[in-house]
């Protein structure tokens, strides 16, 4: 069973927010402080935060998040994911389609990787279980943009070096392991936003623009901030996942 937190009022179409690698549910506080009015649910990913681990990928983390939801009584839901986030809501999409009532894909791609960026993962989950979270400490460099504050900085730094080490080692297997799933988008007959920080070193333009493409959607793109828009632009971000959840509930 996965940790689940409620935000804001009850909806009868939560929005459910899933998070970035290393993080957990604290990366979305900007967002959630800045769209009040909004029903949300934010979910630790299996290994972080308030999640036990489960067996198996990032197929194994959306069955569990289905099964989660469903054991809540919710069948239909706005699913939101930022980078793995993203990666896991096409997974939730391909295999629990009637689930989604509407996707956000935020700094993230629908391609699986080519195999240089697939052996670097398998060779940080086998360090993170050695030397522990200090193998993800370089990551703060191309999570933020280059500009971003100090205090945002800081607080990025603390939470990479609170990641927990089983956590780590199995995000990078479960995203080694994923496969393209840009198919998934194609025809996928639900409101949808594609959202990037310009400066996103991660996922880039291109591959914003594809999945836009593939689901007849146009790229938000916010000006100077980096990977984790939702914590260098919580309020833009918060305005775009208002808008999609809105959207999802207005008679079509
Ligand atoms: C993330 O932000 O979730 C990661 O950067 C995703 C990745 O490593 O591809």
């Amino acid at each position: 069973m996965l940790s689940v937190t409620a935000h804001g009022p009850a909806a009868d179409l939560p929005l459910v927010l899933l998070h970035a690698f290393p993080l957990d549910s604290a990366m979305w506080a900007g967002v959630l402080e800045a769209m009040p009015e909004v029903g949300v649910l934010t979910v630790d990913a299996p290994g972080f935060g308030g999640s036990a681990p489960v067996e198996g990928g990032l197929e194994a983390y959306a069955d569990a998040i289905a099964e989660t939801l469903a054991n809540q009584g919710i069948h239909r839901a706005v699913v939101a994911g930022l980078s793995m986030g993203g990666y896991t809501a096409l997974a939730l999409a391909e295999r629990h389609p009637r689930l989604l009532a509407g996707l956000g894909l935020l700094d993230t791609k629908a391609t699986a990787d080519p195999d240089p960026a697939r052996r670097k993962r398998l060779e940080m989950a086998e360090a993170a279980l050695v030397d522990g979270a200090t193998v993800v400490a370089p990551m703060i460099d191309v999570l933020l943009a280059p500009g971003a504050p100090e205090a945002t900085r800081a607080r990025v730094q603390d939470w990479l070096a609170q990641a927990p080490p089983s956590g780590i080692a199995w995000a990078q297997r479960a995203m080694a392991e994923r496969p393209d799933r840009l198919a998934v988008l194609d025809g996928l007959e639900v409101p949808a936003l594609v959202l990037r920080g310009s400066e996103d070193g991660v996922a880039t333009g291109d591959d914003h623009e594809q999945m836009a493409r593939t689901l007849g959607a146009t790229v938000v793109e916010l000006p100077a901030a980096g990977h984790l828009s939702a914590v260098e632009a919580p309020a833009p971000v918060a305005r775009a996942l208002a808008d999609l959840a809105g959207r999802a509930t207005a008679p079509r």
